[in-house]
């Protein structure tokens, strides 16, 4: 098993700093402290800043083939400290370990993926003569960068999600300032560690642990060209209301639906369900929370959701045969502990799971007939909780994925070629998933939501158009 180490430095304009160990970080399996890191006050945040707008220029100089080889050393440094970028999301986030592998498969895959963009950072020739006043002339626009950039990551993929930032922001040659979920800031500090063998130029990245209370400069200083946050709703949104000028990116969370119709391979759907709605204990921003089923299985995919949720093992992330770890915190857990037995209380009925121990262990937990406006339905659960409802009629299950706040990704389990294309045109969501579940994503894809999911999407080539600005230059032939 690999070891932590006791302290973690954080990274301030490129380089291991320790101004404080003021953060505590636990092991959320067995609530010790792990590790202790710094908090950033605001006269750290402060000097980051100054040393971002100072790196602007150099950053956005860089060569594309520079920018690359960035990318490219952290790949290579990833697959090489594997285990321990696995060993530190197990510990700090509380992941499984098979999870906390699969999410440092996808952090390679992820700045993969930007290496080769950044070489395709492509513009365009226009004709502008277009009319009689505009012969002679032609345009053609590049992309520049933004400028230095804010990021605030979240605790669920403490590496993939701080990725999505750090990445196609080197791969455009931004500089960054990024704040790490408190409760998880360890990925974020290795890949601190990681670009701090690089050659990039002074200034071009710091991450910074720091309280939500000291943070605010992170959203609202007017030298910061872009804020890019994951995390909850609320926070989202308030954030961006306190963002002053600068475009806000929000990649927030969600009440995912999946529809099962009466054509699918339900044991395909099963098993993908259950995988979807219960891996990370559920803590997904696309995690299954409703399970819309056909009426004529319903009965029988009822039994089967039952049965293979309850052979679920729960226990210690860091072993493999875990597949349901902790929650995050004990308030986490409680919280939706909470929604569940409410719910109950309005009439739902408890399929399975509902218990709660050991302060944050919450079982897999299958309710039905949960009333629309419930919490466990309405809000977004972030834990492992889904609901079944019913339907008769296609068009009816779109119907109820789209009564939501919400609009991130859906899943479709069905054989029927019009089904998908009346989901694909119908379902108000970021993106749709045919046969298989709303939490499915590839790195490369568009994902992002509307509604009360949030604004923009990532996947490296989409971030990368909002980390730059487009440059247009005409010219008129004399
Ligand atoms: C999220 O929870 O926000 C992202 C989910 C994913 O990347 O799989």
């Amino acid at each position: 098993m690999p070891q932590l180490k006791d302290t973690y430095p954080l990274y301030l304009n490129n380089k291991a700093a320790q101004p404080n160990t003021d953060l505590e970080v636990t092991d959320k399996f067995t609530g010790e402290v792990a590790f202790r890191t710094a908090l950033a006050t605001p006269d750290v945040i402060e000097e980051a800043i100054a040393g971002a707008v100072r790196a602007a220029e150099p950053m956005a100089k860089m060569a594309s083939f520079e920018r690359k080889a960035v990318l490219e050393h952290c790949v290579k440094r990833f697959r090489e400290r594997y285990d321990e970028l696995a060993y530190s999301l197990c510990v700090e986030a509380g992941k499984p370990i098979k999870d906390a592998e699969g999410e440092v498969d996808r952090l390679i895959d992820t700045f993969q993926i930007a290496a080769e963009e950044s070489t395709r950072n492509y513009g365009e020739v226009q004709p502008l003569d277009i009319s009689a006043r505009a012969k002679g002339y032609m345009g053609m626009w590049k992309r520049v960068p933004i400028g230095p950039c804010s990021f605030i990551s979240p605790f669920n993929f403490p590496l993939n999600l701080a990725a999505h930032k750090i990445a196609p922001a080197i791969a455009v040659g931004c500089p960054f300032v990024m704040k790490p979920a408190s409760k998880t800031p360890l990925g974020a500090l290795i890949m601190g560690e990681v670009l701090a063998e690089t050659d990039l130029p002074e200034g071009a990245f710091s991450i910074l642990p720091a309280s939500r209370d000291g943070a605010d400069l992170f959203t609202v200083d007017e030298r910061l060209k872009l804020l890019s946050f994951t995390g909850s709703p609320g926070v989202g949104w308030a954030l961006k209301a306190k963002a002053g000028k600068k475009p806000v990116i929000l990649e927030l969370g969600g009440n995912a639906a999946v529809i099962v119709d009466k054509d699918a391979d339900l044991d395909h759907a099963l098993e993908r369900i259950i995988f979807g709605a219960f891996y990370q204990s559920g803590q997904s921003c696309i995690g299954v929370q409703r399970i819309i089923i056909h009426e004529d299985i319903y009965d029988t995919f009822k039994d089967m959701l039952i049965a293979k949720t309850k052979t679920l093992v729960s226990g210690d992330p860091k072993d493999r045969d875990t597949f349901i770890g902790p929650m995050i915190s004990d308030k986490e857990a409680g919280r939706l502990k909470g929604w569940i037995d409410d719910a109950v209380s309005q009439g739902a009925s408890l399929l399975c799971g509902g218990g709660l121990s050991n302060g944050n262990m919450l079982e897999a937990t299958l309710l039905e007939n949960v009333p629309a406006k419930a919490d466990a339905n309405w809000e977004e659960a972030f834990g492992p909780l889904a609901n079944l409802s019913k339907f008769s009629d296609f068009n009816q299950a779109l119907e109820q994925v789209n009564h939501s706040k919400f609009g991130l990704q859906a899943g479709v389990f069905t054989r029927d070629l019009h089904q998908v294309l009346d989901a694909w045109d119908t379902l108000d969501v970021g993106g749709v998933v045919v046969n298989d579940v709303s939490s499915y994503r590839v790195d490369n894809m568009p994902y992002g939501g509307v509604k009360d999911s949030g604004l923009g999407r990532e996947g490296i080539r989409f971030a990368m158009e909002d980390m730059t600005e487009i440059r247009n230059l005409v010219i008129r032939r004399l």
